[in-house]
């Protein structure tokens, strides 16, 4: 089976980064993991780059030509997947149309509930009955993009942000796999 190279993009922890990288050594795992970019040299998701001797890219988005930069490298490492794991900016539009159908994101809630930031603080302040993660296709707007799966789970009384958090990203380490291999099912 040819893998498709698949490029991760982060900016922080990289708990999905490391979860992606486990499920792809696995031989009928439809992705290679070959490049990791982040946007923030500190990201703690770097630390698995290393380790798996992936190639990482870290990029400055404060500088004006960033864009041409992600490009060139993902054209270099012959990338057909972009996963957006907790990368914290939003692709340009050129990216987003380059790559058009190729850019999966995951976010921690039901979408289109809860788009943006402070996921957890606003489904508590809603006072949901559940909540979980999505896995979409990127497109233009932030969150948005057809739905590849969804994952939920019913909220206690006695959960809070961080109790949220921690539920939802174990349901991310299922979703984000069986979104990818529903994806190249359809292929
Ligand atoms: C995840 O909860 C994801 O849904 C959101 O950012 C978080 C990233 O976590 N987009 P990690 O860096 O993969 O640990």
């Amino acid at each position: 089976m040819v893998k498709s190279k698949t490029c991760v993009f982060i900016s922080g922890q990289g708990s999905n980064l490391k979860n992606l990288i486990y499920r792809s050594r696995d031989k009928s795992f439809p992705i290679k993991i070959s490049l990791v970019i982040s946007n923030n040299k500190n990201a703690n998701g770097i630390t698995y780059a290393k380790k798996f001797k992936i190639p990482y890219l870290f990029i400055n988005t404060k500088l004006k030509n960033y864009e041409n930069k992600i490009i060139q490298c993902l054209k270099k490492n012959k990338i057909s997947l972009i996963c957006l794991a907790g990368y914290m900016k939003i692709l340009s539009d050129r990216i987003v149309k380059i790559y058009n159908k190729k850019i999966i994101n995951i976010h921690p809630s039901l979408l289109p509930k809860f788009k943006g930031l402070n996921t957890f603080e606003k489904v508590l302040k809603n006072k949901e009955r559940k909540t979980g993660c999505t896995v979409h296709y990127v497109n233009s707007k932030l969150d948005d993009g057809n739905i590849i799966i969804k994952k939920a789970f019913y909220i206690s009384s006695k959960d809070n942000i961080s109790t949220l958090k921690q539920k939802t990203q174990k349901l991310e380490y299922k979703a984000y796999p069986e979104a990818i291999i529903k994806i190249f099912r359809r292929y």
